[in-house]
C-alpha cells in the first residue's frame, strides 16, 4: 500500500483491531476526538469526587467512612491515568485543566446534581458507577492504546464501586421505615440523571458515526442506555424498591425493557451549564487547584534541588578522578 494514503492504512489497522499508539500516524480529527473524550473522562473522574467527598465527614460508621475515602481516592487515581493517557496525544495537563476551569471542556453532567442524603452514596455507586462501567467496559477495546489500557484497571475498580453502592442501598432497604424511604428517594432522584449519562439519542448525537468507524466508541448511546435499563430493572427487585418510571415494562417480543422518555430539556440545560450544581462544582475545582499551588511549587523546587545535588556530586566525582 503506497504511503501517500496514510488514512487508508490507518483505517485498515483499525479494522484489524490493531491498537493505535502515540507515535503512529493518525488523522487530526482522530487525535482531537480522543483528546476531547479522554480529557472529558478525566475531568469527570476528578469532579466526580466532589458529591461523594461531601459525605466523608458525615459517614454513619468508621467502616463506611473508610470505604468511601477509598472510593473517592480511586476516582482521583482514574483521573491521573486518564490525564496521562491524554498527554500522549500532545496536549499538556495545564491546558486540559485550564479548559476545565474556564468552562470550555465538559465533564459528566451527573456530577452537577446534589448529594442530599447518605443514601445518595449508595445510589451514586450503584447507578452512576454502574452506568460508567457499561460505557467503560465497551471502551476497554477502544482503538487508542493508552486509553484502552488505562480503562482495564479503571473498570476493575469501578465494579468494586458499584458493588459497594448496591450494598449500601441493600442495608438501608432492610432497615427502618425512614431508611427505606431514604433509599427509595435516592433512587428516584438519581435514576433519570443516570440514564442521561449515556448522552443524547443516537439520532441526535453528532459524535457517534466517526466514533464507531474509528472504533473509539464500540456501542452507541442508545444501545448502552438499553443495557443499563435492563440491568437496573432486574437489580432493583433485589432491593425491594422501584424505579421511578411508570412506562418501565418487560417487552417479551424484544426481550428487553421498554422505558419512558427522558426529559431532554433538563438534559440540555445541565449540559449547557445550568444544572443545580454546575457553578458550585466548578468553583470548588478552581479553589482546590489554587489551594494546591504551593504543593506543585514545592514539588518543582524539590526536583530542582535534587537535580542540583546530583550535578554537584557528579562534579565532585569528576574532580576526584
Ligand atoms: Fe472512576
Ligand atoms: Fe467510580
Amino acid at each position: 500500500m503506497p504511503t501517500q494514503y496514510p488514512d487508508i492504512l490507518f483505517q485498515q489497522k483499525i479494522n484489524k483491531e490493531i491498537k493505535i499508539e502515540p507515535k503512529d500516524w493518525m488523522p487530526e480529527a482522530y487525535r482531537k476526538t480522543n483528546i476531547r473524550q479522554i480529557s472529558q473522562h478525566a475531568h469527570s473522574e476528578i469532579v466526580g469526587m466532589l458529591p461523594e467527598g461531601n459525605w466523608i465527614s458525615r459517614a454513619p460508621t468508621l467502616k463506611r467512612k473508610a470505604i468511601l475515602i477509598a472510593k473517592v481516592q480511586d476516582e482521583a487515581g482514574h483521573g491521573l491515568y486518564l490525564y496521562s493517557a491524554a498527554e500522549t496525544l500532545g496536549i499538556t495537563r495545564d491546558e486540559m485543566i485550564d479548559d476545565l476551569h474556564c468552562g470550555k471542556a465538559k465533564y459528566s453532567s451527573i456530577f452537577n446534581y446534589p448529594s442530599l442524603t447518605w443514601a445518595d452514596m449508595g445510589a451514586i455507586g450503584w447507578l452512576v458507577d454502574g452506568a460508567a462501567i457499561l460505557n467503560q467496559v465497551a471502551l476497554c477495546r477502544t482503538s487508542y492504546g493508552p486509553y484502552a489500557r488505562a480503562l482495564v484497571r479503571i473498570c476493575k475498580e469501578e465494579s468494586f464501586h458499584q458493588r459497594q453502592g448496591f450494598e449500601t442501598l441493600l442495608v438501608l432497604s432492610q432497615g427502618t421505615v425512614d431508611q427505606k424511604a431514604m433509599c427509595q428517594d435516592a433512587i428516584n432522584r438519581w435514576w433519570w440523571p443516570s440514564l442521561m449519562m449515556f448522552g443524547p439519542k443516537d439520532s441526535e448525537s453528532t459524535n457517534n458515526d466517526m466514533g464507531i468507524k474509528w472504533k473509539i466508541k464500540r456501542k452507541t448511546n442508545d444501545e448502552l442506555r438499553q443495557n443499563f435499563v435492563d440491568m437496573a430493572a432486574e437489580q432493583v427487585k433485589v432491593l425491594g424498591m422501584s424505579l421511578p418510571d411508570p412506562a418501565l415494562q418487560w417487552n417479551e417480543a424484544n426481550k428487553k425493557y421498554d422505558f419512558g422518555e427522558l426529559n431532554w430539556d433538563e438534559f440540555w440545560k445541565v449540559v449547557k451549564g445550568n444544572g443545580p450544581c454546575n457553578k458550585q462544582r466548578l468553583a470548588a475545582r478552581v479553589k482546590a487547584h489554587e489551594d494546591g499551588a504551593w504543593v506543585r511549587e514545592a514539588a518543582v523546587a524539590y526536583q530542582r534541588k535534587r537535580k542540583a545535588a546530583v550535578r554537584s556530586s557528579f562534579g565532585e566525582a569528576k574532580e576526584a578522578v
